[in-house]
Formats: C-alpha cells, sequence, structure tokens
C-alpha cells in the first residue's frame, strides 16, 4: 500500500491500522489492513513497561525490521520514540537511519507545534510523515497520566489548527487519539488528508487499534475504546495449561508426534 493508495481513501473507504511488533503477527494482519505500525506502545504491551518513554531507537529498529519481514501488503509505518526527535537535526538523523536500517515506509511522530518544523524537514529530504495530536502517549509523565483531549469550543479549534499546522507543514496523515468524537469530526472535515482514530469516535477517516488489545492478549486495564476481538488470553492460557498437564501425565508425545526408524 503507497502513500497516495492512502491518501485516496480519504471520503471514500475506512482505512484499517492495527499495530505489529514481530514478523509472525505482522504476516497474519497483512491481508486484511491498510497500515501496520509498529507503535512505540510496544514498550508497554511487549515489554511490560510503565510507559513508552524509555523505548531505545535501537530496540524500535529492531522491531521495525522484524516486522518488514512479515509484510507484503501494507503500508509500514514506525513511532519515532520519545527523545530522538527534539530538534530537527536529531529528527532527520533519526529518521534517515530508521528508514534505511528498518525497511519502513514512513515515520509517525507525536506533537503539536514543536512538530511542525521537524515534519516540514522530514517531508523536505524525501521522508513521509504521519502526525499524531490529541492525547500524546508521550507526554504522559509531563501531564501527570493519559488525559482525553477536545473538550469544549476553545479546545477544538486549537486541536483542529494545529492539525491543519501538520497538514500545511507536509503529514499525510495524521493520527487522533483519545479525542472527544465530535472535535474529531471537526478536524477530520477540515482537512484534505486522512484521520486514523483512536478512541476518538466514528468519523474520523481510519482507525487503529493496539492488536494484543483487540485480541484480548493484555492483561492489565482496558480501556473504554478497545474491542477485544477474541479473548486471546484465555484461549492461550488454556492451551498452554492443557500442554503442560500431557506433557506431565505422559500424554504428549504419543506415537503420532514421534520418529520411527
Ligand atoms: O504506539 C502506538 O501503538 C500508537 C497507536 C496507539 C496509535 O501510537
Amino acid at each position: 500500500m503507497s502513500i497516495t493508495q492512502i491518501l485516496g481513501k480519504k471520503g471514500r473507504e475506512k482505512i484499517v491500522a492495527i499495530t505489529a511488533y514481530d514478523a509472525l503477527f505482522a504476516s497474519l494482519f497483512d491481508e486484511f489492513v491498510d497500515i501496520i505500525l509498529v507503535g512505540d506502545s510496544l514498550n508497554m504491551s511487549f515489554n511490560a513497561q510503565k510507559d513508552t518513554l524509555n523505548l531505545g531507537i535501537n530496540e524500535a529498529i529492531y522491531h521495525t525490521k522484524a516486522v518488514r519481514n512479515g509484510v507484503k501488503k501494507a503500508l509500514l509505518m514506525a513511532d519515532m520514540p520519545f527523545g530522538s526527535y527534539q530538534s530537527e537535526k536529531q529528527a532527520l538523523k533519526n529518521a534517515t537511519k530508521f528508514i534505511k536500517q528498518s525497511g519502513a515506509d514512513c515515520v509517525k511522530l507525536e506533537g503539536e507545534d514543536r512538530a511542525i518544523s521537524i515534519i516540514k524537514k522530514l517531508t523536505g529530504e524525501g521522508i513521509a510523515v504521519c502526525g499524531h495530536i490529541g492525547l500524546m502517549p508521550q507526554n504522559v509523565r509531563f501531564e501527570g497520566g493519559y488525559k482525553i483531549k477536545g473538550r469544549g469550543y476553545d479546545e477544538a479549534k486549537r486541536l483542529t489548527e494545529a492539525a491543519l499546522n501538520l497538514e500545511a507543514a507536509g503529514a499525510f496523515a495524521i493520527v487522533l487519539e483519545g479525542v472527544i468524537s465530535d472535535t474529531a469530526k471537526q478536524i477530520t472535515d477540515a482537512l484534505k488528508i486522512p484521520t486514523i482514530g483512536i478512541g476518538s469516535g466514528v468519523d474520523t477517516d481510519g482507525q487503529v487499534l493496539v492488536f494484543s488489545d483487540m485480541l484480548g492478549l493484555y492483561q492489565g486495564f482496558k480501556p473504554k475504546f478497545v474491542k477485544e476481538y477474541l479473548d486471546g488470553k484465555t484461549l492461550i492460557k488454556n492451551a498452554v495449561k492443557t500442554y503442560a498437564n500431557e506433557v506431565k501425565s505422559q500424554k504428549f508425545p504419543t506415537d503420532e508426534f514421534s520418529y520411527k526408524a
């Protein structure tokens, strides 16, 4: 899937995005989705950290390379980790390294005003960038928690202007996370580029979910916006429990699973 094809979906068909952190899962998702995102959420759901902030660029590249090996069709998007795009110079160096070493098609980065010059710089150098506004998980320690955004007239107006600025800077899409539904609609209607929502209602141009959330694999807190399409944790635990019991009781392996001369 190319950036042009993603842009062409605005107002025509919904864009489907999902995260993946390895080739195995990515290869299972690829035929059904438009975008596979190697989100920095991997630090929490894959690596059991309390937030995304201590993910390093080399770890992110490692996971994106693995996902690249499992993706044939979808657009491969990679999250720039916290601290890897604090100036135009640093952002260009890290995004270039990311694209070259991981094989990602584009990068995503969080930020409103401070992201404008960075997006201009990266897109000017031929690196496609998706913005990310609203609830920005990389601000969690600064803001003291995960806060829903876009409540009230002034905040909706401010967020819409922020989105328009990122579009003008060259972003090809914008993730809206944790944005009040009416505000997400207002932003989506104001932009020529697609919005991809997570916890931002029904009117965004697309949706993204963290795969371990939607497959019911995560054992911690489940936010309101997460729909579990599978009770993955119960299925997996039951399967491993059965395997362990069968090994202990010598029910597995049988001759069926053994090599004979
Ligand atoms: O890190 C991530 O998975 C994300 C999505 C939640 C959009 O940024």
